[in-house]
């Protein structure tokens, strides 16, 4: 109760307000503060470092700085606890879920496994830190191809994402079971999209997140994580090239961040409305509060840290 209202408190302070105490207190309390580049444009801002799933968990991992404060869901804040166990790791807001993670749980995944007893189980770090101690190895969307084909012709289990688990399969021809889950942003992409974002802009380059569903897939040019996409759009020096554009199918807050980095590419989102609502709760208000307070912070029992951080750290070392 009495940090809702403390919160209240900070909604009151203006935007350079905000980003003043936001630098003094991570001065102070000796803090780096991660951004998935989904998060709104304010908060990547102040970040100390944006990026993909993938990047941010090594940046965890390596980190000098006590406290970590995660501006992203709250799977990306878990994994970043699991692997720097002795650091602070905050959550600014709470609510900040991935419905697809909650798709798998750990009941359900001990049957599965019971059911399929001769397969390696491949976790999406889209996953709660419960579901991981009970894996084997974890992937991003920036390695699931080189994972999986390091599991040496072993049957998968791959949860909880079906279509980066069918993208995979196709990448690698690796025998995998997929789990019927999805993100519900990337998996309403349609073929119309993509006609429709082609006739408007016919020479760009469509560039996809492989969390689509396989017929959306099948049409783009380039399969990418969201830091994949960032390194394509950096790399488009020719002018030509620039002024053609890429259409970008993923949620639009990485469209907004290379809009505002490269503004002589054209950049299409290949859906406007493609929104991960809950990578939009984290704001400026809440990250100063976060960051001053202390809360949320993260804790995991010593046992699920110790097993998940097991199949998050076969991943790293690959
Ligand atoms: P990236 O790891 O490609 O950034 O995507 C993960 C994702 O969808 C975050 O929710
Ligand atoms: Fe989860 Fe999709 Fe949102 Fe990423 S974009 S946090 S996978 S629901």
């Amino acid at each position: 109760m009495e940090t809702l209202m403390e919160l209240e408190a900070y909604k009151a302070l203006s935007k350079d307000e905000l980003v003043n105490r936001i630098k003094i207190a991570k001065r102070e309390k000796n803090a780096v503060i991660l951004a998935h580049n989904y998060q709104i444009l304010e908060v990547q801002h102040v970040a100390d470092y944006c990026g993909d799933s993938l990047e941010l968990s090594r940046i965890a991992a390596k980190t000098d700085s006590d406290v970590v404060v995660f501006c992203g869901v709250d799977f990306m804040a878990e994994s970043a606890k699991i692997l720097a166990p002795e650091k602070t790791v905050l959550l600014p807001e709470i609510k900040a879920t991935c419905p697809m993670a909650q798709m798998v749980t750990p009941d359900a995944l001990n049957r599965a496994k019971a059911e399929n007893p001769d397969a390696v189980v491949l976790a999406y770090v889209n996953t709660t830190a419960a579901v991981k101690a009970l894996t084997d190895i974890c992937c991003t969307s920036a390695n699931a191809s080189k994972i999986a084909n390091s599991l040496g012709g072993r049957k998968i289990l791959f949860v909880p994402d079906k279509n980066l688990a069918h993208y995979t399969r196709k990448v690698t021809g690796a025998s995998i079971k997929a789990w019927d889950g999805f993100c519900f942003v990337h998996n309403m992409f349609t073929v119309a999209d993509v006609k429709r974002a082609r006739s408007a802009h016919p020479d760009a380059v469509f560039i996809l997140h492989p969390e689509s569903p396989p017929e959306v897939i099948e049409l783009a040019d380039e399969v990418f994580s969201t830091s994949g996409m960032a390194k394509y759009v950096a790399n488009m020096k020719n002018e030509d090239e620039k002024h053609r554009g890429v259409i970008i199918g993923t949620e639009t807050g990485l469209v907004n961040q290379l809009r505002e980095r490269y503004p002589d590419v054209g950049i299409w989102p290949l859906n406007e409305f493609a929104i991960c609502g809950t990578m939009k709760l984290t704001t400026l208000d809440k990250v100063c509060w976060s960051i001053e307070t202390g809360n949320h912070e993260i804790t995991l029992s010593g046992d699920i840290i110790e097993k998940a951080r097991a199949s998050l750290e076969r991943m790293l070392e690959l």
